[in-house]
């Protein structure tokens, strides 16, 4: 398999990553995407986590399960799904740290210190984003890494930037200990482009646009680059050329019973017009692999949906190994 190569040799592979996550503005499909991209990678026989991170959930409903929580859920084959909280991942993160219970117990459940460690700002991206290191990097299973590949259905722009810049910014004000360690150790995974992948999903409208150009110049100064950027919900163009014209122009008569079908004609065509408009701002200003994944009038609200995003990502995606 011949790979499209970045400019500084990272594979764009994104089945080939360790850590793939997706962010975004609020709202225009992370965890639609997240999802159906984890289940692109169970269908390829990788065992695959989907990691939510603090999320109200709607992957359980979807699954018919009851809302995901901090306990692993299985899916399907060789997907599964966890909800991580700054709590549950505290827990996690310090039992792993502490090894012992009691020790936890005697520590994190002590009030003064739950009290004191909710006062630090950056606590809790800390652990959250040490769990998502932990099951990427650090959690096997006989002998082998637990997971093919750990997918992060991330926070919105302001707090997903908040979460990755954690490493650096706990970096720059200690220079030594176990905290500096595991900081230093993130930091590296994040910015391998050849094991962790950060992609945006944005919509084709104005303000979806301008914070993925926000959030991908704040990781650029981080240092961590963005592979694609999938636009959701995009209209698809049922008018041939022909027709397209015909509606811009005065030559389609309606007589009465065609009025309101020439209507809702129009009304598409404009929106189509506005929507190329905004593809034309993204590719201005964001000039990375875009991947398409349409508007479904419905919503999205089953795994059959959710199963027609993942084979079309993965066409896509697919014809950027070749
Ligand atoms: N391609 C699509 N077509 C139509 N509706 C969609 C599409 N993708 C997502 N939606 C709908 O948009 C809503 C938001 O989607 P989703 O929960 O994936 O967004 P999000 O970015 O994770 O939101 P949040 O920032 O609240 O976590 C949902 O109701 C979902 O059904
Ligand atoms: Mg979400």
């Amino acid at each position: 398999m011949v790979f499209y190569v970045l400019r500084n040799g990272a594979h764009l592979n994104l089945y080939e990553k360790r850590l793939v996550l997706f962010s975004g503005k609020g709202g225009v499909g992370k965890t639609t995407i997240a999802t159906a991209f984890a289940m692109s990678c169970a269908q390829r026989g990788m065992k695959t986590l989907l990691m939510q991170i603090n999320a109200k959930d709607r992957i359980g409903e979807i699954f018919d399960r009851n809302p995901i929580g901090e306990e692993l859920v299985e899916l399907g084959p060789n997907l599964f799904c966890v909800n991580s909280t700054p709590a549950s991942a505290l827990r996690e993160y310090a039992l792993m740290t502490l090894k012992i219970k009691i020790i936890y117990r005697a520590v994190f459940e002590n009030k003064i210190v739950q009290s004191f460690l909710n006062a630090i700002p950056g606590i809790s991206e800390l652990v959250l984003l040490g769990k998502a290191y932990y099951h990427a990097a650090v959690e096997k299973k006989g002998g082998e890494l637990k997971w093919d590949i750990v997918v992060v259905d991330a926070p919105a722009t302001g707090h997903g930037i908040f979460l990755l810049k954690i490493p650096s910014v706990v970096t720059s004000i200690i220079d030594s200990g176990h905290m500096f360690e595991e900081a230093e150790r993130m930091k590296e995974l994040l910015e391998d482009s050849n094991m962790t992948s950060i992609n945006i999903v944005t919509l084709l409208e104005d303000l979806p646009i301008n914070e993925s150009q926000m959030l991908l110049e704040s990781l650029g100064e981080l240092n961590i680059s963005v592979d694609y950027i999938f636009m959701n919900r995009v209209l698809e163009n049922p008018f041939s050329a022909d027709e397209g014209n015909i509606l811009e122009g005065d030559s389609a008569k309606a007589d009465s019973i065609t009025d309101s079908l020439l209507l809702a004609a129009r009304f598409r065509k404009s929106r189509l017009d506005l929507q190329n408009k905004y593809l034309d701002l993204l590719k201005e200003k964001i000039k990375r692999r875009r991947i398409s994944i349409p508007y479904f009038f419905e919503g999205v609200n089953n795994q059959g949906q959710l199963e027609d995003i993942s084979q079309r990502m993965q066409k896509q995606l697919s014809s950027d190994e070749q």
